[in-house]
């Protein structure tokens, strides 16, 4: 069966599908996104990341190209036309098609909205939890309003490269010495009194949308949170280390740059949020 994705108006098969070549997000990645997972027929958080994409969106001043009601009819029939069970849902929109020219384009120019379904494998995914994730440091090279989910995502892809070449899952970016977040996921660490610790919301990092059910799942396990940065030295000293994301949920790390974290096994408070995190979602 042909991948359908949605593009401006219609459903059509991925290989047929195209954008303008003068689309802002092709020239300038003037456009935000959102990746969304819907599992055992529910969606994961899509309240929180419905409200992040139209902040998103009005941070940078583009019109949204339709409605929230509307959005969550496309996506739904998106995942129909695609007959899938569990998977991720990426929608992108951007500012739209204009003869390239930095200032915004006249008004009344449209929005472009372009949204994808993929199949996700939950054992999969469950089973890289199972073992732990290793993760590299690397500079953090962003701009500076990191808090908006744009798609201009050049230095998170040469960082993810980097980790990629070390056989590591992630790199957490630093700044100042700090762990501001991953390439594509926010950082935590635990520490020896059991608080989990993560950088706070503010232009340095993404808030994820994951990070904040992670954190009253937490609260609701009695687990103290404390919203600080951290730096490179506390997470190698850190009793234990994980990755919160859309897609990785909460998964524990497991080496920092090569050195163990803890006993270099999924920690206790990582896995439990995990379940939490799991039990919470696909109740919700
Ligand atoms: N990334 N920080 C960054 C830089 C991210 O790109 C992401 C998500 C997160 C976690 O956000 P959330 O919990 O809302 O998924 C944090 C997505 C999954 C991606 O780019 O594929």
């Amino acid at each position: 069966m042909p991948r359908i994705a949605y593009v401006n108006g219609a459903y059509t098969p991925i290989e047929d599908a195209s954008v303008h070549i003068e689309d802002r997000g092709y020239q300038f990645a003037d456009g935000v996104y959102e990746v969304v997972l819907f599992v055992g027929g529910r969606f994961w958080d899509l309240d929180g990341h419905l409200k992040r994409w139209a902040r998103s969106l009005a941070e940078l001043e583009i019109r949204a190209p339709m409605s929230e009601g509307a959005l969550r009819i496309v996506i739904g029939k998106l995942i129909e036309k695609n007959r899938l069970k569990d998977c991720m849902i990426y929608m992108q929109a951007t500012r739209g098609a204009a003869p390239r020219n930095h200032p915004f384009p006249p008004a009344g120019t449209e929005p472009a909205l372009v949204m994808t379904a993929k199949p996700i494998d939950l054992e999969k995914l469950n089973a890289k939890a199972s073992k732990g994730v290793s993760v590299i440091t690397a500079p953090d090279i962003r701009w500076g309003r990191v808090d908006i989910k744009t798609v201009g995502l050049l230095p998170n892809c040469l960082a993810k490269e980097q980790a990629a070449r070390a056989g590591a899952a992630e790199a957490w970016l630093v700044r100042d010495g700090k762990v501001t977040e991953g390439s594509s996921s926010n950082a935590w660490i635990v520490d020896d009194e059991g608080a989990l610790i993560t950088h706070p919301l503010g232009n340095e990092i993404l808030g994820g949308i994951t990070r904040q059910t992670a954190i009253a799942c937490a609260e609701s396990l009695q687990m103290k949170v404390v919203e600080r940065a951290f730096t490179v030295d506390e997470a190698l000293k850190a009793k234990e280390a994980f990755i919160t994301s859309a897609m990785n949920l909460v998964t524990p790390v497991v080496a920092i740059d090569g050195r163990k974290i803890g006993d270099g096994a999924p920690g206790p408070v990582a896995t439990r949020l995990r379940a939490a995190y799991v039990e919470r979602c696909a109740a919700a």
